[in-house]
């Protein structure tokens, strides 16, 4: 018997559904990390931490990936192995009048998608013009970035050709597409992005950008600082949005979800860190501590890396390397995402696979192209003071995901209580965090989330 064909006949036995259980367990941990490991790590923390004051930032950030991301990632990942279903399905199987929970968890992935390939497709571009050696401009130009990404026709093309890229792989289903990918891009990624954060901290004046980094500066904080970090951590563990429940129902039953669980934690964390050594010390090197220049917003990384790969002995093949990178990781990411929107229809609705992959196509294209006209011809029509792929972003990171959350956190908590999902996790191995996960999932976790939800809700002023 072959290995797929081992992987289903276990997972029918098990209760997982057929066709897509993951071949081995190095396999669901990578795919998972392939989910998580992506924009959010490279291009959205690093902007963040520059933009919610450094250390302070990142060490907020830390604490809740270990206590509240740990506590959520365990419990999606127990409530799809469990139930076998992704998360529509899930959440009315635990419990119906939680339906409608699962219907918000679902609407978050079609929200992030579309905008999330523009941002792969401005990745692209970077490919594009390292490969034909038009990096230095890119550099050198400061207005070469807006002057692309308002430029409506170009960064709508890359973004065809991004979401033609992740469609094509989901057309070819989980097994092929995603364990392969991440098997062999993540390592690379991780010893690239060290060489790449290694040159960025020897750069003439990056000692002070690697001192706002890492040294906690206490008057920077302010309430932000949290609403941002726990967006940005829901963002980059693909949590509060039913990506990992759809994960944990292609789980085998004999792997353990608490140490998967770190390990992707632990992933997905350094190579954000890693990203923010890669970006910050280099602002801070060129423009010589202005601040405006460490406030940049979401054109940081484009703005900033192309400087770098300039200055850096062989930085065109070094840029390139690195932009084709970014692009896969960015990719298993947004592969992810689609699978998820697609399983989703695919089960409510009882469509072909195929031809949901095409509708949700036509669909996040049509989305996409919003994002891509809010920073051209629309420039000037903002939603609360935000252009339209900001406004997702906001809407999807600050408002959806926590409530998402939240009312995870109170059906794990109060309603199926949380030895349903303890007795999932101590099927093959003790759970070593129990107590933590209690605490979190039933007092600390809902009211911060609550919080949190009010706090965006009423002074959006993020
Ligand atoms: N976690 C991914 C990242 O860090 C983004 C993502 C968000 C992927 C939501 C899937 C779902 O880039």
């Amino acid at each position: 018997m072959n290995n797929s064909e081992n992987t289903t006949t276990e997972a029918k036995a098990s209760g997982v559904k057929e066709h897509h259980g993951f071949a081995s367990k190095l396999g669901f941990v990578l795919a998972a990390a392939g989910s998580a490991v992506g924009l959010g790590n490279i291009w959205r923390f690093p902007y963040l931490a520059a933009k919610y004051g450094g250390g302070i930032f990142v060490l907020v950030y830390i604490i809740l990936a270990v206590t509240f991301g740990f506590a959520l990632m365990v419990t999606e990942i127990s409530i799809g192995r469990k139930t076998g279903k992704s998360v529509i399905g899930a959440y009315t199987d635990m419990n119906k009048k939680f339906t409608a929970l699962g219907y918000v968890a679902a609407a978050v992935p079609v929200i992030i998608f579309p905008y999330y390939c523009v941002i792969g497709g401005w990745v692209l571009k970077y490919l594009t013009v390292f490969t034909i050696g038009g990096g230095h401009d890119a550099a050198q130009n400061p207005d070469y970035f807006n002057n692309f990404i308002g430029g409506n026709i170009e960064p709508l093309i890359f973004l065809i050709i991004f979401i033609g890229i992740t469609a094509a792989i989901v057309l070819m289903g989980v097994q092929k597409g995603i364990e392969k990918i991440s098997k062999i891009m993540m390592p690379i990624l991780i010893v690239m992005t060290i060489a790449v954060a290694i040159y960025s901290c020897i750069l003439p004046g990056a000692v002070e950008g690697i001192k706002f980094y890492l040294v906690p500066d206490f008057s920077n904080f302010s309430i932000n600082t949290i609403i941002a970090a726990m967006g940005q951590l829901f963002y980059s563990m693909s949590l509060a949005m039913g990506i990992m429940v759809t994960y944990g129902s292609y789980m085998k039953k004999d792997i353990s979800i608490e140490k998967s669980t770190r390990q992707i934690e632990i992933f997905d964390t350094g190579i954000a860190l890693l990203a923010g050594f890669m970006v910050i010390p280099a602002v801070v090197a060129f423009s010589g501590g202005d601040p405006t220049a460490i406030n940049q917003g979401p054109g940081l990384m484009f703005v900033t890396i192309p400087k770098v790969f300039d200055v850096m002995p062989g930085g065109q093949i070094t840029g390139i390397v690195f932009f084709l990178l970014v692009a896969l990781a960015a990719l298993t990411s947004s592969i992810s995402l689609m699978e998820t929107i697609v399983s989703i229809v695919a089960e409510k609705f009882k469509i072909g696979r195929k031809t949901v992959c095409f509708i949700v196509l036509g669909f996040s294209l049509v989305l996409g192209c919003l994002s891509v006209f809010g920073y051209g011809m629309w420039a000037d029509f903002t939603i609360m003071g935000k252009q339209l792929l900001d406004f997702f972003d906001f809407f999807s990171n600050s408002i959806l995901m926590p409530l998402v959350a939240l009312f995870t956190c109170i059906l794990v908590g109060y309603v199926v209580k949380t030895k349903y999902v303890e007795d999932e996790i101590m099927l093959n191995s003790e759970f070593k965090a129990k107590h933590l996960y209690r605490v979190m999932v039933k007092f600390v976790a809902p009211v911060f989330l609550l919080l949190i939800f009010i706090w965006s809700v009423f002074m959006p002023a993020l």
